[in-house]
C-alpha cells in the first residue's frame, strides 16, 4: 500500500495530538506516535513516564498496544513527533516492537511539534538484520521433531 500525502498528513495530526497528551514530567521530552495499519486505521500513542523511571513507556509502545487492542496486526506507515529540531527516531526497544508488526520496508517519518517533517527512515535502516516472527515459524514442529 502506498501512503498518500493525505494519509501522512492524517498520521502527523494524530501524532501531534497524541503528543499533546504525553505525560513526561521527568524528562520534559514529550513524544507522540501514530501508526497506520493495513486496514487504513490510525493508532496513536504518547509517552507515559513514571516516578520509578524505568517503568516509563514510549509513545511507539503505546501506539502498538492501541493497534493490537483494536485488532490491527500490520503497520504500513508510522509517524513520530518529538521535541525540538532534532529528528526523533524510535529507541532501540521500540524498533523491535515495530518490527513485530512491520517489515523492513516500513517507512517511519519524524516531525517536530509544529508539524514540520524532519526525517524519514525505513525500519530496515533503523534495525538491520533484525530478528522477527519468521525466525520462530516452524519452531513448534522442530520441537516436536526433537521430542
Ligand atoms: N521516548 C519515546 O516515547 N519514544 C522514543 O522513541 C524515544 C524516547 C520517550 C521516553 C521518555 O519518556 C522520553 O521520551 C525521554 O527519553
Amino acid at each position: 500500500m502506498t501512503t498518500t500525502q493525505e494519509r501522512w498528513s492524517a498520521l502527523l495530526d494524530a501524532a501531534r495530538q497524541a503528543r499533546d497528551q504525553a505525560y513526561a514530567p521527568y524528562s520534559r521530552y514529550r513524544v507522540g506516535a501514530a501508526l497506520l495499519d493495513d486496514q487504513g486505521r490510525i493508532h496513536p500513542g504518547c509517552n507515559v513516564e513514571n516516578a520509578a523511571y524505568p517503568e516509563g513507556v514510549c509513545a511507539e509502545a503505546g501506539a502498538v498496544s492501541h493497534m493490537v487492542l483494536n485488532g490491527g496486526r500490520r503497520i504500513v506507515a508510522a509517524v513520530v513527533v518529538g521535541e525540538g529540531a532534532q529528528a526523533i527516531t524510535p529507541c532501540g526497544g521500540c524498533r523491535q516492537k515495530l518490527r513485530e508488526f512491520g517489515d523492513d520496508a516500513l517507512v517511519i517519518r519524524s516531525a517536530d511539534a509544529q508539524g514540520r517533517w524532519l526525517g524519514e527512515h525505513t525500519l530496515g535502516q533503523l534495525l538491520p538484520s533484525s530478528f522477527g516472527p519468521a525466525h520462530l515459524a516452524g519452531k513448534k514442529e522442530d520441537a516436536d521433531d526433537e521430542a
